[in-house]
């Protein structure tokens, strides 16, 4: 047994592939979001598929604390509190420069990729203490590291995401606790869909004549860090597709360049 893995945004992309990619591996899931019809489904499938491992869902928006307290309480009574989490929930909204944005998308990617994902850390780490041992991984960006016109809060939001994961490695250090940052490049998912509020052609025109991560490319990343020996830690691991050199620069499949 393999210990138990807590996913935040395994309703679709990357958390959906990184659920399927660990139930391979033999670990047990505890699969949340907001859509409960694809959390129920995707559970019931993957109960069906690896009948060795205990699959269980939970609705769970992480922008609410009560939430996210209530959530840690009824695992603990359940017996099923992880050791693991791949803190992954978060969405890009708009790509409006600042004076043209809609401030309610800034309130809803801090809310989220910052708010919502120290919540799930906050309330995880008590737990971890006591058991001395845990593995947290951020799902963070290669934006945490770059910006873009149009993209100042989304980026802003995960350049956080990288302080705290750097702060938290020195905190949690006389803890067995180890933390791994993963920051992919353009992955084809319902990110550009999300972002563009649900315009599929727009969301489309992103991933077109490009050659983009796929959510499963970035669930492999997950599955090695997870892997390596208990006295290994990968701090930080960047992927990106083989035709992109930065947040916006991509190789076209016709050799030009786009960004
Ligand atoms: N795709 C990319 O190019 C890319 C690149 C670098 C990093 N990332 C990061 O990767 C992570 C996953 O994104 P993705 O590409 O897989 O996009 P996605 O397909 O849109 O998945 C996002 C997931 O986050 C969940 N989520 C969003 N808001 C939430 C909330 N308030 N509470 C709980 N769950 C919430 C969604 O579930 P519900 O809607 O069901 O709640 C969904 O399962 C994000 O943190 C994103 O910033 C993506």
């Amino acid at each position: 047994m393999k210990g138990r893995v807590l996913i935040t945004g395994a309703s679709s992309g990357i958390g959906a592939a990184t659920a399927q990619r660990l139930a391979k591996e033999g670990y047990n899931l505890i699969l949340t979001g907001r859509r409960s019809d694809r959390l129920q489904q995707a559970t019931a499938q993957l109960n069906a598929d690896y009948p060795q491992i205990q699959v269980e869902w939970r609705k769970l928006d992480v922008q609410i604390e009560s939430d996210v307290i209530a959530f840690y309480q009824d695992l603990e009574q359940s017996g099923i509190m992880p050791t693991i989490l791949v803190n992954n929930a978060g969405l890009a909204a708009g790509l409006a420069q600042v004076d043209e944005a809609l401030t309610n998308d800034w309130h809803r990617m801090i809310d989220t990729n910052i708010k919502g994902a120290l919540f799930m850390c906050k309330y995880l780490i008590p737990h971890l203490k006591n058991q001395n041992t845990g593995h947290i991984v951020q799902m963070s960006s290669v934006v945490s590291r770059e910006v873009y016109a149009g993209g100042s809060v989304y980026s802003a939001t995960k350049h956080a995401l990288d302080a705290i994961h750097r702060t938290l490695r020195l905190e949690l250090l006389p803890w067995n606790i180890r933390l791994t940052s993963i920051n992919p490049g353009m992955v084809e998912t319902e990110f550009s869909l999300v972002r563009f509020n649900g315009d599929q052609e727009r969301a489309d025109a992103v991933y077109n004549e490009v050659n983009p991560l796929r959510p499963e490319d970035v669930a492999d990343a997950v599955a090695y860090c997870l892997s390596v020996p208990p006295h290994v830690n990968i701090p930080e691991l960047h992927i990106a597709a083989a035709c992109q050199a930065t947040a916006t620069r991509v190789r076209k499949h016709d050799g030009t360049l786009r960004g």
